[in-house]
């Protein structure tokens, strides 16, 4: 039990766990991406897709609290390791970045601290749907009946009309750059913590990291882009926007004259 405590206090332990939280995060996205790009097929796909999903709260409730159990850890033990190499190394590098490390190691916390931030904006976004953030108007309003009769989110509704605007989609576009870079060289520092870092498998792991973060980066940022150039659901966001837009007009005192 104890070489388990100490070996969890190491920075070898520390590295552990954020390579398996940062592996886990990494299926999480994946996943939530297969999920999202079922925007491009008619409304009642993502709708049905996100309707499975509520009515599955303890599945749901589940995920959110492992999710929030895993940033924390991942947030925890960058932090812990960052203090550790300060410590080994108070007086810094005479070159102004470490021999062997990529541009991308080092945007490593500013590029993980504006991803938090970003979770923390479109939680508020498409979760909570918080009012007044979304620059469009209250998307608690949108509702959509299912085949089956049951009432749901329309969640198609809140992607076509949020991302019709230009600062919401250009925060999307920003976020999901950072996370390109986080990724780029998250994933291969995650297999260096679990072992894999030899002649054989380094240049494969290099080159598996370097397509992922690209194809998740592509991936994530057809939709905002697409839903902004009009290109998807232009003509359906015409059709509910008036669900969420206050209709009341103001009273201009010339009533009734
Ligand atoms: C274009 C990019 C993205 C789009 C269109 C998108 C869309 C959505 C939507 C519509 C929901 C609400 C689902 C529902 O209510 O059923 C959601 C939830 C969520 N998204 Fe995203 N997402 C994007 C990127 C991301 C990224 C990059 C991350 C993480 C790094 C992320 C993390 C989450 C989380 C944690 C939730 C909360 C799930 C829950 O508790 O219900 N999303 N997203």
């Amino acid at each position: 039990m104890n070489s388990i405590t100490s070996l969890f206090k190491s920075s070898l332990g520390k590295k552990f766990v954020m390579a398996a939280t940062g592996l886990l995060l990494f299926l999480f996205v994946v996943g939530h991406l297969i999920g999202n790009l079922q925007v491009f097929g008619p409304p009642e796909l993502i709708n049905g897709y996100a309707h499975f999903l509520q009515s599955k709260p303890l599945l749901v409730w589940g995920a959110r609290l492992s999710l929030l159990l895993i940033v924390g850890l991942h947030i925890a033990s960058a932090a812990q390791l960052t203090v550790m190499n300060k410590e080994a190394r108070p007086v810094g590098y005479a070159a102004p970045s470490a021999y062997g490390s990529t541009w991308q190691s080092r945007y490593m916390l500013v590029s993980g601290l504006v991803i938090l931030a970003f979770i923390v904006y479109h939680l508020a976004h498409f979760t909570v749907l918080l009012p007044g953030i979304n620059g469009v108007g209250d998307f608690r309003k949108l509702e959509v009946t299912l085949p089956g009769g049951d009432k749901g989110r329309n969640v198609y509704a809140m992607m076509v009309l949020g991302f019709q605007v230009w600062w919401v989609t250009l925060f999307y576009l920003v976020a999901q750059a950072l996370l390109f870079v986080h990724l780029g060289h998250g994933l291969a520092s995650m297999f260096q913590s679990l072992g894999f870092r030899n002649y054989v498998w380094w240049p494969r792991i290099e080159c598996f990291a370097k397509a992922a973060s690209i194809a998740i980066f592509i991936g994530y940022a057809i939709i905002p882009i697409s839903i902004y150039m009009r290109v998807v659901g232009r003509e359906y966001a015409d059709q509910v926007r008036h669900e969420v837009v206050a209709t009341t007009v103001a009273p201009t005192g010339k009533e009734g004259k």
